[in-house]
């Protein structure tokens, strides 16, 4: 393994009432000012907006409202939400939504402390922010994970870049799996799915071949896998909800990642994907994976063939570690179409004329994919994928 510093700075509430029991012990050390960011109005419709904004009101918060924050949140959105901080004097942000509300605040908060434009500071100056604006997430669609890390996904649309910014830690996460049984099972599975993908991306990364953070992946991803088929078996099964939330946790709280180099290169892929069609993000993965690791699986065939046997319960008998590796592949792909996500990218219906070189030419390359990939290849894993 190699060597971390690993420190932790959200403070989690798991569970049935989380909302109240964290706002009880937290909105104390803030200021009045609550700006309630949320996404489409989802949480209009079900029970969640009222009972956030009552909780907010018995804690004696006045709420600024920022509401319309889209999937694949925008960085135009982002200057919108910074903006309204600014000019309310906001002392903290509430984030009620999936992983598109809990990113675009990330930015929000850091945006809010300075004058610089935040993209040209990471981006062009090289520099971090510094300072932010306290922030609470409340998840209503788990999977992403968003809640635990500092990184945010957010879409440039005037340079066609979807990238992960660098933001703030969330100072508490509310996980209550009652706020997801509004969701569609579409969304559920292709949050869930995310799920997968972050325990993949991790577990092939490089760093060592047996280590504890592996043997907890292998954990994370079976029940996971476990998971899924129970909530499609039974919508309402809050257990089932409940332990998917926890894993898209544990998938990003970093855990999974101590004393690794994580891959990351389908997310890259499927970023750049999502910044020219502003595709669903656990679908996308859904459809390049599996492409993408029968190009790479030769160069970490131990690994491959590892999940073969552990995730997947393949039988060894006499098979090579190729064949293992083959077909556990073969199995994500089963589980892929079991599940009901997509498997190409007309299923996703993108368009064919796509512009696929364009979108491979500015993925980025990641440092820990066990094959380091060149613009052509992944021209040719998005070929292989319409
Ligand atoms: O906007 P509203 O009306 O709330 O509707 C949303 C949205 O349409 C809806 N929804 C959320 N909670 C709901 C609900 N509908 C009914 N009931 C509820 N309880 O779900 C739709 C999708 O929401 P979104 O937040 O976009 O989904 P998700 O959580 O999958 O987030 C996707 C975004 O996260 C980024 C992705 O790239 C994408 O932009 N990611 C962020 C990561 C991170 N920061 O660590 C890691 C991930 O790999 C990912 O890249
Ligand atoms: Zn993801």
């Amino acid at each position: 393994m190699n060597s971390f510093i690993y420190s932790y700075p959200t403070t989690q509430y798991f569970g049935k009432g989380a909302a109240k029991k964290a706002f009880d012990a937290e909105l104390s050390k803030y200021g009045r000012k609550v700006m309630l960011a949320y996404g489409g109005g989802s949480i209009k419709k079900t029970a969640i907006y009222n009972e956030i904004v009552n909780l907010l009101k018995c804690a004696g918060k006045e709420i600024i409202v920022f509401s319309g924050i889209m999937p694949n949140p925008t960085y135009v959105k982002v200057q919108e939400g910074a903006r309204l901080v600014k000019e309310n004097n906001v002392n903290f942000i509430l984030a009620v939504g999936g992983g598109s509300v809990i990113d675009c605040c990330k930015i929000i908060s850091s945006q809010a402390c300075t004058e610089e434009d935040i993209w040209e500071m990471e981006f062009s100056k090289g520099r971090l922010p510094v300072s932010q604006i306290p922030m609470g997430a409340v998840v209503t669609a788990s999977g992403t994970g968003a809640e635990q890390n500092a990184g945010a996904v957010i879409t440039n649309e005037e340079k066609n870049i979807k990238t992960g910014v660098f933001g703030a830690h969330y100072d508490f996460a509310v996980l209550d799996p009652e706020y997801t049984l509004s969701l569609s099972m579409k969304q559920v599975v292709s949050g869930a799915f995310d799920t997968l993908s972050h325990c993949m991306e991790t577990y092939f990364g490089t760093g060592g071949e047996y280590n504890l953070s592996d043997d907890i992946n292998e954990a994370v991803m079976k029940n996971t896998i476990r998971n899924i088929r129970a909530v499609m078996s039974d919508y309402n099964d809050i257990t089932a909800r409940g332990e998917l939330m926890w894993a898209s946790a544990m998938g990003e709280n970093g855990i999974l990642k101590i004393g690794k180099i994580t891959d990351f290169q389908a997310h890259q892929i499927e970023h750049q994907l999502g910044a020219y069609t502003n595709c669903n993000h656990g679908q996308g993965l859904a459809v390049i994976q599996p492409v993408l690791y029968r190009h790479i699986y030769e160069c970490n065939i131990k690994k491959f063939a590892r999940f073969a046997v552990n995730v997947w319960g393949i039988e060894k008998e006499s098979k090579s570690d190729s064949e293992l590796a083959s077909a556990g592949i073969r199995a994500l792909e089963d589980f892929i179409k079991e599940i009901g996500l997509p498997t190409s990218f007309s299923e996703m219906n993108i368009d064919k004329n796509t512009d696929l070189k364009t979108i491979a030419d500015s993925t980025n390359i990641t440092e820990g994919c066990c094959k380091k990939l060149t613009h052509e290849e992944i021209l040719e894993i998005l070929k292989e994928c319409l």
